[in-house]
């Protein structure tokens, strides 16, 4: 924060006069107006009045740069705009940065999704990557990530009041239509993990794309009729997450597994699979201790670890 948002900020809602703030800062009245337009240009709504001087009204939802709540090694860095936060990400991982270094940015401009698609990231969303270095097998990491998607659903459910769940494996839907999704990438040997990073996109006050995916998209804003703070939203998933992780390094997936499912879109519906070795229906019964989805087939359980699946009939 600059050192004129800080002295607006600290007159609580009441007018400061020019001259007042120029002494305070040492600069000429000309300079603070000039710096008065700055702070407009970033977000600041500031009022201002020959006779009364200048007054804060709301200071912008922008990002905030330094420690990550929960994380203790964590740094964030939050960018104006990048390409996309995982690549950033996979830098710092390379460069042996400490898991909970987290990458955020208002905008991205080739912003990616799972399976190859692209993922839209305006201004008013929430965008990041969070690198971890898990001390488990890499098979274990994707029901980590639905650990993930789970605590979003809670932080949301919390923030907003939004009947949100997750749909497997790593979304997060408010009725019918998806507000968040995570995009996991990792580096590994066999048996060990070097690095995994968490990409989270949530659709919090921007305007959602139609589809994402082809499923209806949808922001919280829009679903919870306000705008919501997203640097608390993001503050409270990190510390949620940070528990989760911790709990989930002890004792894996089974803690987790009654209340992902009790939070799921899909237990109990028939839904349409499409994996890598083709499409299956079947009723979804729940997912097992590694967060495979077990869908019931023509008699079978078919226990699913990758690809995408739809609710149908
Ligand atoms: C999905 O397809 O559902 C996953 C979307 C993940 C989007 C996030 S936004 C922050 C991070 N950077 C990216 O380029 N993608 C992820």
């Amino acid at each position: 924060m600059s050192e004129l948002a800080k002295a607006l900020s600290a007159a609580k809602g009441r007018y400061v006069s020019g001259g007042r703030l120029a002494a305070r800062l040492g600069l000429s009245r000309a300079a603070i107006h000039k710096q008065v337009e700055k702070l407009r240009r970033q977000g600041y709504a500031v009022t201002g009045t020959n006779r009364l001087g200048y007054r804060l009204e709301r200071t912008p939802d922008l990002l905030v740069a330094g420690a990550v709540a929960g994380w203790p090694q964590g740094r964030a860095a939050c960018l104006a705009v990048t390409e996309s936060t995982q690549e950033e990400a996979k830098k710092h991982a390379l460069a042996g940065a400490p898991e909970g270094t987290l990458v955020a940015a208002e905008t991205q401009t080739a912003g990616r999704g799972r399976m190859g698609r692209r993922w839209i990231s305006p201004a008013g969303g929430l965008w990041y990557s969070l690198l971890l270095r898990p001390a488990v097998a890499p098979g274990q990491v994707p029901a980590l990530v639905l650990v993930a998607a789970m605590d979003w659903a809670r932080v949301i459910r919390r923030r907003a009041g939004l009947d949100a769940r997750v749909k497997w494996p790593n979304d997060v839907w408010v009725g019918g239509r998806k507000v968040a999704g995570i995009l996991t990438e990792m580096s590994s040997e066999m048996d060990r993990v070097h690095w995994a990073v968490l990409g989270v996109g949530v659709n919090v006050n921007n305007p959602p794309p139609k589809t994402t995916g082809g499923v209806p998209a949808g922001s919280l804003a829009e679903l919870a009729g306000r705008p919501l703070a997203r640097q608390a939203l993001l503050n409270d998933w990190l510390k949620e997450f940070a528990r989760s992780y911790r709990a989930y390094a002890k004792g894996g997936f089974a803690a987790f597994r009654k209340k992902f499912e009790s939070l799921s879109v899909l237990k109990g519906r028939t839904a349409l699979c499409r994996t890598a070795e083709g499409v299956r229906r079947g009723k979804v019964l729940g997912v097992d201790e590694l967060g495979r989805l077990r869908l019931k087939t023509d008699g079978n359980i078919a226990l699913i670890s990758e690809g995408e699946v739809r609710p149908g009939r």
